[in-house]
């Protein structure tokens, strides 16, 4: 359905397609709970002050799942963690979402260029991007960073996780595109994920990037965890049982 929504700033009234069941409940939970639109138009909308570019509908149910999923983990025990930064536009979304737990949030990522598609990964949709730098992520999560709670993680993940080794985490975001990334993630940090914490994986089964579902059931076939794939977005949540 065609939605029509009042920009904030300037009172301006844009259109956007929507999925007429629950873009509505996103909406509002979108500007009751996590801040206001900059803008909306019909195909592009910029979290207010994430930097995250909301390009169709679906991005927008991934920030109301990565939201839902956060405030559900906030009183566990453990820490946060991504595997898959680029700039940073998620992370500053969970450090907001997890504001006022004094969690650490340890980021993981090449922050350079992105690691070469697999046999799994399909490679045209893998586009090498520019422009990634510690620095960058850093300055965009400066609001959060004051009493130290991000760590970043330079490097391929299978080099740096270990860096990590003895810590417990309540909320794992993996958001790397490829298979091989996605193994390794999982491999490491679902033994450290406390029991009813969530681990969140972007781009299960979408077209563009096969690996990640072909990692994520290979790696979930013969455990018994809560699985449930968010139909407005692109998120696949596991509940660590
Ligand atoms: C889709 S982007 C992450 C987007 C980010 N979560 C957001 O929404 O703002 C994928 C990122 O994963 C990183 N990446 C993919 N595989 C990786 C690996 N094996 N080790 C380290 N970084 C990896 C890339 O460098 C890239 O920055």
């Amino acid at each position: 359905m065609r939605v029509r929504l009042r920009t904030p700033d300037t009172g301006e009234v844009k259109e956007m397609i929507v999925q007429r069941d629950v873009m509505p409940t996103m909406m509002y939970s979108a500007r009751s709970r996590m801040g206001s639109l900059k803008d909306i138009s019909p195909n592009r909308a910029v979290y207010y002050d994430s930097g995250l570019s909301i390009t169709m509908p679906q991005s927008m149910g991934d920030v109301w799942c990565l939201n839902n999923a956060a405030r559900s983990c906030r009183n566990l025990e453990g820490d946060i963690a991504e595997a898959g930064v680029y700039y940073g536009s998620t992370a500053r979304l969970l450090m907001r979402f997890f504001d006022g737990t004094n969690k650490t949030i340890h980021l993981f990522d090449t922050f350079d260029t992105m690691p070469p598609a697999g046999e799994n990964d399909i490679a045209e949709y893998w586009h090498p991007k520019t422009g990634l730098s510690v620095e960058r992520v850093l300055a965009l999560l400066q609001d959060y960073n004051r009493a130290g709670l991000v760590r970043t993680y330079k490097g391929l993940f299978k080099d740096t996780l270990h860096n990590v080794n003895d810590k417990k985490f309540c909320f794992v975001h993996i958001d790397c595109d490829l298979y091989g990334g996605c193994r390794d993630a999982l491999e490491f940090f679902y033994p450290r994920v406390v029991q009813g914490g969530a681990i969140l994986i972007h781009d299960y089964d979408t077209t563009a990037f096969p690996g990640i579902l072909k990692a994520v059931d290979e790696f979930f076939a013969y455990k018994s965890d809560l699985r449930v794939s968010n139909r407005y977005g692109f998120h696949h949540v596991v509940v660590k049982r």
